[in-house]
C-alpha cells in the first residue's frame, strides 16, 4: 500500500474558534511524526474548485493555537455540486464543476483530503468521496453543536462561554432597571447555544427550536416571579426557536440555493409581544457574530488538537469517508454518511431539560 505523503486541508462554512488549532496539529503531527506535507485549501470549496492552495510549513502554523477564525479562509456558499457563475449573458447560474475538485487533487498530488466544517462542508465531502471516490476525511466544526459522529463540536465550548457571560452582564442591567431582557444566541435550527447559556447564566425563559413556545406560558411564569416580588426577567432564546404552529422568524432570504435563510429576529418578535402582555419594560439582544470570533476556550484548543492529530492517524490508515468524533473520553472514526445524515439536536426530553426544569426555568410550554 503506497505511503500517504500530501495531505490537503480546507476549512469550510462558517467560521469558529479552534480552526487554526485544528490546522496547526495537522501540520504539526503530519511534519514531525510522518514527514508528510501539508497544503492549506484556501476559501473552503472555493481554493478547491479554482486551485487557490498554498503548502504549510511549519512556521506558517506558529503562533496560531489561541488565534479565532482560520488562516486558510472560509466560505458557506461553494458548493461543487451547485457552484455559481455567470452564463453568456452574465447571468448567474447554479453548475455541478465537482470534476474541477479532481482535477486541483490531481494536479497537486494530494493523496487525501481533510475536510474541517460542519454539516454542510461534510456533506459535500461525503458525496466527492461516493461519487468521485475521492480520499476525504471530516473533522467536526461548529458553534451550533448540531453535527452527529461527535459527542460535541469544537467552537461549541467558545461560543457557549461568550454566551454564558453576555447573560450575566444583561443580568445585572435587567435587575437595575426592571426589565424583561431576550438575549437571542445563534445556533441555527439547533437548541444546544440556548439551552446551556440558559443554564449557565440562569435564565427565567429558554426558548429552542426543538421545543415550539407559548407567549402566554412565557407570561405566566413572569407573572410567578412578580407574584415573588422579582421584577425583572430574562429570557434566552434560540435564533431558531418558534412560536406553536408559527414559523421560524428570519431577517430575510438571499438567493443562495445552498443556505438561503438567514436567521434573525426572534428576541424582537418575543420581547415586543411580552412587553405588551405583561406592562413590563422590555428590551432585546442580538448576541450575532460576537459569540463566532475571538480566542478559542482551552477545552476548545484541546478538542481541536486531538480531532487534527487524529484525522493525520485516520489519512495514514486510509480511513477514507470518516469523520473524526469525541465518545466520552476517545476519539473515535464515524462514516461522514452516518454523521451528516441527520442534525443533532436537542431532545426535549433529554437531562439538561429535565435538570432546567427542576429548578424552575420555562422553557415556554
Ligand atoms: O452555523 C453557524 C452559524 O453561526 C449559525 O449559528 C448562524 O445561524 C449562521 O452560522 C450565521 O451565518 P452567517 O455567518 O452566514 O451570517
Amino acid at each position: 500500500m503506497s505511503k500517504i505523503k500530501r495531505i490537503g486541508i480546507l476549512t469550510g462554512g462558517g467560521d469558529c474558534p479552534g480552526l487554526n488549532a485544528v490546522i496547526r496539529a495537522v501540520v504539526r503531527t503530519a511534519a514531525l511524526q510522518y514527514g508528510i506535507e501539508v497544503y492549506g485549501i484556501l476559501d473552503g470549496y472555493y481554493g478547491l474548485i479554482n486551485n487557490k492552495i498554498k503548502k504549510l510549513e511549519i512556521n506558517d502554523v506558529a503562533g496560531i493555537l489561541p488565534r479565532g477564525g482560520t488562516i486558510l479562509g472560509t466560505s458557506n456558499r461553494d458548493n461543487p455540486f451547485k457552484y455559481a457563475e455567470p452564463n453568456s449573458n452574465g447571468k448567474k447560474e447554479y453548475k455541478d464543476v465537482s470534476h474541477r475538485v479532481i482535477e486541483t487533487i490531481e494536479n497537486n498530488r494530494l493523496d487525501v483530503l481533510i475536510t474541517v466544517g460542519g454539516d454542510g462542508t461534510n456533506a459535500i465531502a461525503n458525496r466527492l468521496f461516493e461519487t468521485h471516490n475521492i480520499p476525504v476525511i471530516g473533522v467536526p466544526k461548529t458553534i451550533d453543536n448540531d453535527l452527529n459522529g461527535t459527542d460535541v463540536t469544537f467552537g461549541f465550548d467558545t461560543a457557549l462561554t461568550v454566551a454564558t457571560s453576555s447573560v450575566d452582564k444583561i443580568h445585572s442591567t435587567a435587575e437595575s432597571h426592571h426589565r424583561i431582557m431576550v438575549i437571542e444566541v445563534m445556533g441555527r435550527y439547533a437548541g444546544w447555544i440556548a439551552l446551556g447559556a440558559g443554564m449557565g447564566g440562569g435564565g427565567d425563559v429558554i426558548l429552542i427550536p426543538e421545543i415550539p413556545f407559548r407567549l402566554e406560558k412565557i407570561k405566566e411564569k413572569i407573572d410567578e416571579r412578580t407574584k415573588r416580588g422579582k421584577r425583572f426577567s430574562l429570557i434566552v432564546a434560540a435564533e431558531g426557536a418558534k412560536p406553536e404552529g408559527g414559523e421560524m422568524v428570519y431577517a430575510r432570504k438571499v438567493d443562495d440555493p445552498n443556505d438561503p435563510i438567514r436567521l434573525g429576529g426572534i428576541s424582537q418578535y418575543v420581547g415586543n409581544r411580552i412587553e405588551d402582555m405583561t406592562g413590563i419594560e422590555t428590551r432585546y439582544t442580538i448576541l450575532g457574530h460576537v459569540q463566532r470570533g475571538g480566542s478559542p476556550t482551552a477545552f476548545d484548543r484541546i478538542l481541536a488538537t486531538r480531532f487534527g492529530y487524529h484525522a493525520v492517524e485516520a489519512a495514514c490508515e486510509k480511513k477514507f469517508g470518516y469523520l473524526v468524533g469525541l465518545r466520552g473520553q476517545d476519539i473515535k472514526l464515524t462514516p461522514i454518511e452516518e454523521a451528516v445524515a441527520v442534525p443533532r439536536r436537542v431532545a426535549p426530553d433529554c437531562d439538561l431539560i429535565k435538570t432546567a426544569m427542576a429548578v424552575g426555568t420555562n422553557f415556554g410550554f
